[in-house]
């Protein structure tokens, strides 16, 4: 879900539209306002659907100087208007929206709530009804309530919180989900993220878990919970607003899978030296250099972007790569080694389940570096390093160019920790040179999108399910292809150990069933994969080959260019981006915004 707010300014609901547009990709299955002013009226208005649907409900009428608004991913209760933020209290004095998991919400209700006080049934309505009674039956004055149920409430949550009565504050709160003041001119604002608000500002302040604050026109006041005031700085970030449309491409997605030659080559430019040498902290090398494993914490396509670089970071720095389900590990941390190295991978840098490893990791004081496309994201901010990856704005939920931008700055990584070790195979790998070659294959895949689109045509259009099928990286890649084409086409689709096939899962196959398989240039590999293909085929199969140069045969489907084994995991997902792209807009779908789903995804 997705928080915005602002005080003292009299554009009160454009800035809350424009920031919830930013937003949108936090969920957008619902979405709402609350508009206030001295002179104006309240207003509240909510809708079903993108927000899109909630901006054609605002008349010219809803306007003031102060507000807060929403978009939400929903967690307790169906996509409805009674669960659309923002929520109000019974009177209508008390208006707030949420982010995160209140855990302890039915406890709560049952001690202090009646029943019929709840309109709908989200976990969030419990906060403001907290709210309004110590206010309104106890005599607390606002933030006195607001106070006392903080201290009651437990999970994650970043509230905006409004009382009615009095347009010239927003209180804020938060505990594990992000969110981050912005300093306006003789206005302020609050919002989930910075890129929401930098058409506004390029001037934040952070907010600490479990700190309170009162946001005015010209005030920002941070409390703890017991009331005490904390000193916090500000601090300038200029972040970039570019190329954030989608120009003439019919989806963000065609355009970013188009992007990826040229985030290649701005990698190749970020963390290269004119001479060819690698420029990479030198302190990221050397926290690298003294660990003894590495651990990469990642969730969805994430995830797989970190099976992507592993062999190539195992080989280049002669150091252990052990991958982690970031919403496992946050619960269930194995032992680790003695001198462990994280790192997080995130397209977004926002997702809980990630940063709530992230927390581990500094309890425990844990060296870390964060991956990610969105500079002074909360992962960013919280991990002893970043590296950024520079892929530009990301807006299609399904991720390419980040999945294909993290393993290219990870090879940066690697060589460059390698290189330090003194390791001959760093100083081998020509990552310039390869990583160019890579460029140039991304470029020959997508010549072919009309080919590929026919394959789509031919062999997917009324499937149910799917199977990718590969051996060592191309398995990985299996892994990544397969949840996209899950992801945006709703066809089942699972990645599978070519081999492993034969062990069980084998018995899905039917007649027409497509087996898309990932052969790269390995010849051992290949043919054992290709035996693999004749046992699927033998039993209905119909199926396509995604073939590397080197070892492609007259009859594949499709013929990737050979790049350096290291990096194939990038040229070999181009087609697969493709396919499930084709697959989603020639069933009609929302190629951008699948159904469920979220860009970030900021609760556990
Ligand atoms: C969400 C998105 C996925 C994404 C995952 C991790 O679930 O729908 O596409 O891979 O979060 O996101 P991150 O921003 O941490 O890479």
């Amino acid at each position: 879900c997705g928080i915005v707010g602002v005080v003292g300014n009299k554009n009160a609901t454009d800035i809350l539209m424009q920031g919830l547009e930013k937003l949108e990709y936090r969920g957008y299955d619902s979405a709402g306002i609350f508009v206030n002013g001295a002179h104006s009226e309240p207003s509240l208005i909510k809708a079903v659907g993108r927000i899109a649907d909630l901006r054609a409900k605002i008349g010219i009428d809803v306007a003031g100087t102060m507000g807060i608004g929403h978009t939400r991913w929903a967690t307790h209760g169906k996509p409805t208007v009674d669960n659309a933020h923002p929520h109000t209290s019974a009177s209508g004095r008390f208006v707030l929206v949420h982010n995160g998991v209140i855990e302890n919400f039915v406890e709560l209700k049952a001690q202090y709530l009646a029943d019929d006080t709840f309109k709908g049934q989200t976990d969030t309505e419990i906060a403001v009804h907290l709210i309004a009674k110590f206010a309104e039956e106890e005599g607390l004055d606002t933030l006195k309530a607001f106070q006392k149920a903080l201290n009651l409430i437990k999970g994650s949550y970043a509230f905006a919180l409004v009382d009615a009565y009095d347009p010239e504050v927003i209180y804020v709160a938060k505990n594990k989900s992000p969110l981050l003041i912005g300093l306006g001119e003789n206005y302020n604002m609050v919002c989930s993220d910075a890129m929401a608000m930098i058409r506004e500002t390029s001037e934040f302040m952070e907010i600490h878990d479990q700190e309170l604050v009162i946001l005015t026109k010209e005030n920002v006041q941070v409390l703890d919970y017991q009331g005490n005031e904390v000193a916090r700085d500000s601090y300038t970030a200029e972040l970039d607003l570019s190329d954030i449309g989608k120009g003439t491409y019919p989806f963000y997605m065609l355009k970013e899978i188009d992007e990826q030659p040229a985030v290649m080559r701005k990698l190749i430019a970020t963390y290269t030296n004119e001479d060819g040498s690698m420029k990479v902290d030198d302190k990221i090398v050397k926290e690298i250099q003294a660990a003894d494993r590495i651990y990469i914490i990642a969730a969805g396509t994430s995830y797989n972007a970190g099976f992507g670089a592993k062999m190539m970071l195992e080989a280049l720095t002669n150091t252990p790569v052990e991958l982690g389900v970031a919403s496992e590990w946050g619960y269930d941390m194995p032992l680790l080694s003695k001198r462990p190295f994280f790192i997080f991978l995130s397209q977004s840098g926002e997702t809980a389940d990630s940063r709530q490893v992230l927390v581990k990791a500094n309890e425990l004081g844990l060296p870390s570096l964060t991956i990610t496309n969105v500079p002074g994201s909360t992962l960013s901010r919280e991990a002893s390093y970043t590296m950024l990856i520079g892929a530009g704005p990301e807006i299609a939920v399904a991720s390419t160019k980040a999945y294909t931008g993290q393993i290219a700055t990870l090879a940066f990584l690697a060589k460059a920790v390698g290189e330090a070790d003194g390791e001959p195979k760093a100083a081998a790998f020509d990552l310039v040179k390869e990583l160019s070659l890579v460029a140039q294959s991304i470029e020959s895949t997508l010549s072919e999108k009309d080919e590929i689109s026919d394959v789509v045509a031919k062999l997917l259009p009324n499937t149910r399910n799917a199977f990718y099928i590969g051996r060592k990286q191309d398995y990985f890649v299996a892994m990544e292809a397969s949840l996209k084409l899950k992801e945006i086409s709703y066809i089942q689709c699972e990645g599978f150990a070519a081999g492993e096939l034969k062990h069980g899962t084998i018995s899905l196959i039917e007649k027409g069933t497509p087996v898309i398989a990932l052969i790269s240039n390995n010849k051992e590999v290949a043919s054992h994969t290709r035996g693999n293909v004749m046992e699927t085929v033998a039993r209905g199969a119909s199926a396509i080959t995604i073939v590397e140069e080197g070892v492609a045969r007259a009859d594949d489907t499709i013929v990737v260019n050979q790049v350096h084994p290291y990096l194939s995991a990038i040229s070999m997902v181009i087609p697969t981006q493709l396919i499930a792209y084709f697959a989603s807009m020639q069933r009609g779908l929302d190629v951008d915004k699948p159904r469920n789903l979220a860009k970030a995804v900021t609760v556990e």
